[in-house]
C-alpha cells in the first residue's frame, strides 16, 4: 500500500462496510488528511450514490483542514468542510443543512479520535517527545491555553492528579514534583525536550521511560484539548443528529476513550424496564440505539504490521433504531 504522508487511515474498509450503504448526509467528525472522507466519498461514488450525498468534514485544526481540502478535490461539490469542534456536530449539521435545503437528518458519523501523524511529526506543535518544539498540543491554534501553561501554572497536586487520571502513570507524583522543582530552579518549562528530560530524570535505568513519556505527553493533551469533555459531548449529540438506521463508528486509541464510547453506547442501547418485578410488557423507555459491534474491532496483522499506528485502534459502530425501536440491520 503506498504510503500517506498526511495521514494513514485506519480501518478505513471496515468503516466503509459498517457506515456506507445509502446517500445521504455523511460527518467525519475527525477529518485530519481526509483520508476516511475520500474513502467514504469513493464509496458512494461507486455505489452510484453520489448525487443526493453530502459529506461534512470537521476540524479544529486549520492545517488538517487544507490538507483536506487539497485531498478531497475531485468531489469539491458533494463535500462541506467546517473548522469547528466536533462537540458542536448538532449545530454545524443544522447550519450545512439549512444553507443547502436538506433536512439535518445524517446516515453516517465517523469519529477518528485523538491526533494525526502530520500533527505528531510536526516538531512546532509540540505533541511529541521526540521531537524538539514548543510545549503547545494545540489542535485548534486559535484556543487559549497550551501545554506550557498548564505545566508552569497548575501546582504540584493539580500536575500528580492530571498525570495519574488522563495518563494512568504510577509515577504521577513523583513526576509532577520533579516539575515543580525544575520549575523552582530554572524557571518555566518551554520545550517539548526540556519536560522530557524532567521526566527521564526519575529514571535510573532505560525500562518504562518510553511508556512515562508518552503517557505523560498524552495526559497533557487530552487536558489541553479537553478531549474527554468533548467525546461524551459529541457520543450524545451525534446520536441526536443520526436519522433512522443511520450510523456512527467510533475509533478510539487508548482505554480512557475507549471506556467513555463503551459506556454512552451501552447507556443509550439500554432500556428502562422500571424496578424489578413490575412485569412490564414493553419497557417504559426504549433504547435509542442498537449495539452493531458487542466488541470492538481491531485491526488485521496485516494492518498493524503496514501501519503501527493501527495497532491500538478499536472500532465500535452503532445504529440509530426506528421510534419503533426496530433496527434495519439485525
Ligand atoms: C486521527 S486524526 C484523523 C485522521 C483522518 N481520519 C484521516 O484519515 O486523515 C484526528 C483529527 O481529528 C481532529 N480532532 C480531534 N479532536 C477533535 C475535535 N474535538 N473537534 C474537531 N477536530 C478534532 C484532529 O485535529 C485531527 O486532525
Amino acid at each position: 500500500m503506498v504510503q500517506d504522508i498526511y495521514h494513514e487511515p485506519v480501518l478505513a474498509a471496515e468503516i466503509i462496510a459498517f457506515l456506507v450503504r445509502k446517500p445521504g448526509i455523511y460527518v467525519d467528525g475527525t477529518l485530519g488528511g481526509g483520508g476516511h472522507s475520500l474513502a467514504i466519498l469513493r464509496a458512494l461514488d461507486e455505489a452510484g450514490a453520489r448525487e443526493g450525498s453530502v459529506l461534512i468534514g470537521i476540524d479544529q485544526d486549520d492545517a488538517a483542514l487544507r490538507a483536506a481540502a487539497d485531498k478531497l478535490k475531485e468531489y469539491e461539490a458533494s463535500t462541506v468542510l467546517a473548522k469547528g469542534n466536533f462537540q458542536a456536530i448538532e449545530s454545524i449539521v443544522q447550519r450545512v443543512c439549512s444553507e443547502k435545503g436538506l433536512k439535518p437528518k445524517v446516515a453516517g458519523i465517523l469519529l477518528d479520535l485523538g491526533v494525526s501523524s502530520f500533527q505528531i511529526d510536526t516538531a512546532e506543535r509540540g505533541f511529541s517527545y521526540l521531537r524538539d518544539g514548543p510545549l503547545d498540543m494545540r489542535m485548534d491554534m486559535d484556543s487559549p491555553v497550551s501545554a506550557a501553561e498548564i505545566i508552569n501554572t497548575y501546582d504540584e497536586k493539580e500536575l500528580a492528579r492530571l498525570i495519574y487520571r488522563y495518563g494512568e502513570e504510577p509515577r504521577s507524583r513523583s513526576i509532577a514534583k520533579s516539575i515543580v522543582t525544575y520549575r523552582l530552579d530554572h524557571g518555566p518549562v518551554n520545550r517539548t525536550q526540556e519536560l522530557a528530560d524532567i521526566i527521564r530524570g526519575n529514571f535510573t535505568g532505560t525500562d518504562k521511560i518510553i511508556k512515562t513519556l508518552s503517557r505523560v505527553f498524552q495526559a497533557l493533551r487530552i487536558e489541553v484539548n479537553s478531549e474527554l469533555e468533548v467525546l461524551r459531548r459529541v457520543l450524545y449529540d451525534g446520536i441526536e443528529s443520526l436519522d433512522e438506521h443511520g450510523r456512527m463508528a467510533v475509533i478510539s486509541y487508548h482505554s480512557l476513550e475507549d471506556r467513555i464510547v463503551k459506556t454512552v453506547f451501552a447507556e443509550k442501547a439500554k432500556s428502562d424496564w422500571g424496578p424489578k418485578g413490575v412485569g412490564l410488557r414493553e419497557p417504559l423507555e426504549r433504547g435509542s440505539i442498537s449495539l452493531v459491534t458487542r466488541k470492538p474491532l481491531v485491526a488485521t496483522q496485516e494492518e498493524t504490521d503496514a501501519n503501527p499506528r493501527a495497532r491500538s485502534a478499536k472500532l465500535r459502530v452503532i445504529e440509530k433504531l426506528s421510534q419503533g425501536g426496530h433496527s434495519e440491520w439485525q
